[in-house]
């Protein structure tokens, strides 16, 4: 059964571009074929800790034009983009045949080159946001004409079906969650990427003893990035990670003096 034959496929919408900000979401662009055009409408709530959080990084459709700056976002990780990203495409591979969930936007070219790899592969990628205009700034930087479905939804709560994945990837997304919201963000990757499937996470980890930045960063993270100091507090992000998948990492790599983590876990 395909994930658009399941009942649970009414529950999924893709972000009509040009409706109003509301985040009452309804309707498709209709990128499956057997998509019901009068799918039922859903509220998306952006959540208080992002609003309260992040306005200013995530948000606010200003805030987007503003980040959305590869040098910026290479800064902002220490000179490390292209390192992480290229990273998280290694680690994936080549080959991505099948449903690959991206859960949540990502500024840079990570996700125009992870769907030029999924498209090779015959495969085909859905991108999660509980932004709407993240989602439409996402649609501005894929090729024209391309099939990624934008999915307005929180990840924490996913309207999709169970083991309807081949694969998921969350990058640099737990650090700016509490710890309740990055828990069941972790239950939901799990739920819905199909067993022996893979979940990909990058972020940020504890660093060595000797990093400077474990002394300079933390205190500045503490005011901008309240939730990330917990990621620090713990050896990797296994520590949330739900049984049984804490004992199946398959991948687990260390980059920058241990600033950030690759882990990857097979569901
Ligand atoms: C993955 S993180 C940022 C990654 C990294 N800083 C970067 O841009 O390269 C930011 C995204 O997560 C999204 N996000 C945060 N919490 C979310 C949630 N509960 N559900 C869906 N999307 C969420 C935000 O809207 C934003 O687009």
């Amino acid at each position: 059964m395909s994930v658009f034959d399941s009942p649970v496929h009414s529950c999924l919408w893709e972000v009509p571009i040009s409706a109003p900000q509301s985040f009452k979401v309804s309707g498709s662009l209709a990128l499956a074929p057997d998509y019901e055009e009068d799918a039922p409408t859903a509220d998306v709530v952006v959540p208080d800790y992002l609003e309260k959080t992040y306005w200013w990084a995530y948000v606010r459709p200003w805030a987007i034009r503003i980040f959305e700056r590869e040098w910026l976002v290479d800064l902002i990780l220490w000179g490390c983009y292209k390192l992480l990203r290229d990273a998280a495409l290694r680690v994936f591979g080549d080959h991505l045949p099948g449903r690959t969930v991206q859960l949540s936007c990502v500024y840079g070219s990570l996700t125009k080159l992870l769907y030029a790899k999924v498209e090779a592969s015959g495969g085909s990628l859905d991108v999660v946001d509980v932004v709407k205009p993240q989602l439409e700034n996402l649609q501005r930087k894929l090729p024209p004409g391309n099939k990624v479905r934008r999915l307005n939804m929180d990840v924490s709560k996913l309207s999709l079906p169970d083991a309807s994945y081949d694969r998921a990837m969350l990058f640099f997304l737990m650090h700016e969650q509490p710890r309740d919201v990055r828990e069941a963000t972790l239950r939901e990757a799990f739920r819905i990427v199909k067993p022996g499937g893979d979940v990909l996470i990058l972020e940020f980890a504890k660093p060595k003893w000797w990093h400077p930045l474990r002394y300079l960063w933390l205190p500045f993270l503490a005011i901008l990035e309240p939730f990330a100091p917990d990621i620090w507090n713990h050896e990797d992000v296994s520590a949330w990670l739900p049984q049984p998948w804490a004992s199946r990492i398959t991948h687990r790599e260390k980059l920058f003096g241990s600033f950030y983590q690759v882990l990857m876990i097979k569901a």
